[in-house]
């Protein structure tokens, strides 16, 4: 293969978006590994749809990222296909809006493992196999750098998502690897789907855009910093102007 790109949760929302821009500029040489936890519908969907769009071969990997285990199935995955990886996005992440009076220690740690655990220890996983001047992207949020008591854990793994890009960037700099992370706001993918009018209603008030942002937006800026040489180190907002009142 020749450009290796490997994305978590490649098969919706943001992440499927990122599949399609990264597919549209591939070719046939190209393999784009698709990582995704549960939905096996989603995943052949996506394959069909991206076979459309470019000749570069796409492999499905299911694995649940809030297993330890799904590190070793992820590399196993890769390595019977090719030997390098030049572009690894890591953007799989869940939430919950369970308040905190019904948290509980294994809901915290499961949202805290699957967000910033497992991806920290992908990247020392797969740390060997990406290749030199090669682009780490992590999904942080908006919510890592802003306080949304709406959702602690969530808020408290993206600060901790968006520390540790910026923190990996000195353990790359002698094979020119480059380290960011994307930061959204609001989106408009599946988890929006259970909100009432009024909700949205609140929110985008509070947006200067007054709307909420599309997979595709995100994509663009995701595609951008992941394929342009001299970012690296760097939080990229992309949030509609968030509260700016
Ligand atoms: N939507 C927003 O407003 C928003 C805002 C800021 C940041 N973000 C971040 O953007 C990223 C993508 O969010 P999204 O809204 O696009 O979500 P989404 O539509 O729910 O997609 C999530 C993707 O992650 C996969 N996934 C979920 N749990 C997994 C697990 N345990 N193991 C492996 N794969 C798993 C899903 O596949 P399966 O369902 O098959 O497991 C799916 O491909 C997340 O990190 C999120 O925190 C989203």
């Amino acid at each position: 293969m020749n450009t290796v790109t490997v994305i978590t949760g490649g098969t919706s929302g943001i992440g499927r978006a990122i599949c399609k821009k990264v597919s549209e500029n591939s070719s046939k040489d190209d393999g784009i590994f698709v990582v995704y936890g549960h939905n096996d519908e989603m995943a052949q969907s996506l394959k069909e749809e991206v076979s459309g769009i470019s000749e570069a071969e796409i492999v499905l990997i299911k694995a649940d990222l809030s297993s330890y285990d799904a590190i070793g199935i992820i590399k196993n995955s890769i390595l019977e296909h090719t030997d390098h990886i030049n572009n690894l996005i890591l953007n799989a992440g869940i939430s919950t809006y369970a308040s905190f009076d019904e948290y509980t220690p294994e809901m915290w740690e499961n949202i805290i493992r699957t967000n910033l655990n497992i991806p920290v220890f992908l990247v020392k996983e797969l740390k060997s196999i990406i290749a030199d001047k090669g682009s780490i992207l992590f999904m942080g949020s908006h919510a890592g750098q802003a306080t949304y008591s709406s959702s602690l854990v969530y808020s408290v793994s993206k600060a901790g998502v968006l520390f540790a890009a910026r923190s990996m960037v000195k353990l790359f700099d002698d094979r020119g690897i480059r380290v960011n992370a994307i930061a959204p706001g609001f989106i408009e993918t599946r988890w929006q789907d259970n909100r009432s009018e009024e909700s949205y209603n609140i929110i985008n008030r509070k947006i200067a855009l007054h709307r909420f942002g599309t997979p595709e937006e995100v994509a663009e800026l995701s595609y951008h910093v992941l394929t342009n040489t001299y970012l690296n180190g760097s939080i990229y907002d992309v949030h509609g102007g968030y509260d700016f009142f």
